[in-house]
């Protein structure tokens, strides 16, 4: 599989990604109440810059990312103490049926089925686990240079009903953030950035 993120990986960790996911660290956590005792699975975990503010949180996080390059940023980071483990591919790749909280930032628009990435989470949460999910809204495929991407952005409407449709009830979908970039010289665009709250529900 290609690394698309082999030549970010580097310099990912850099100011403007730091604020970027303490905002949405600072909006989990004022939207749900984290449990310690909690076995949390990171979709798109990256260098690992969001689970590893929540990993004081939880009792444990597994780090799933397809880069090995971004992986192994946040491999550097650990001194071997943590209670972590790092999975190497999609999200099927976890197995264990163990999961009471999920998370995601920025990562969901890089899946290219959600359904089927649902469905799993689905299997692979306990009864009740949480699911947060930050990612942006629908835009015009600037956010990625016009790059082709699985999704440009999300309509919170339809991903809701995908998360309803794989047995999760959605609490909330509702903005976190507005990111100001200038991805055309001279033209600055306001993408804003959501944050999805959802549980497992107890039968489908
Ligand atoms: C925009 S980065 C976000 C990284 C991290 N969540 C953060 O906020 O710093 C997207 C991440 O998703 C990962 N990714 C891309 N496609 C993926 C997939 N199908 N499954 C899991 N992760 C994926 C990329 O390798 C990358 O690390």
């Amino acid at each position: 599989m290609t690394d698309n993120f082999a030549h970010r990986a580097a310099e990912w960790d850099n100011p403007s990604k730091v604020e970027m996911t303490k905002k949405f660290v600072a909006a989990l956590t004022e939207s749900i109440e984290i449990k310690n005792h909690w076995r949390a699975l990171e979709i798109g975990a990256g260098t690992g810059l969001v689970g590893l503010q929540l990993l004081p949180y939880v009792g444990s996080v597994v780090f799933e990312d397809t880069s090995a390059a971004m992986l192994g940023i946040l491999k550097q980071k650990l001194n071997g103490d943590e209670v972590v483990e790092i999975v190497e591919g999609e999200v099927f790749e976890y197995k264990n049926q163990d999961v009471d909280f999920v998370f995601s930032c920025m990562a969901f628009h890089h899946i290219p089925v959600i359904e089927k990435t649902l469905e799993h989470l689905y299997q692979i949460t306990n009864p009740g686990a949480t699911i947060v999910v930050g990612d942006i809204r629908s835009e015009d495929g600037s956010f990625h240079h016009f790059e082709p991407i699985p999704h440009k952005g999300f309509d919170t409407a339809e991903l809701s009903e995908k998360f309803e449709k794989a047995g999760f009830k959605v609490l909330s979908a509702e903005n976190y953030n507005i990111l100001k970039r200038e991805r055309t010289p001279g033209v600055f665009t306001d993408y804003e950035q959501f944050m999805l709250v959802a549980t497992k529900k107890i039968t489908k």
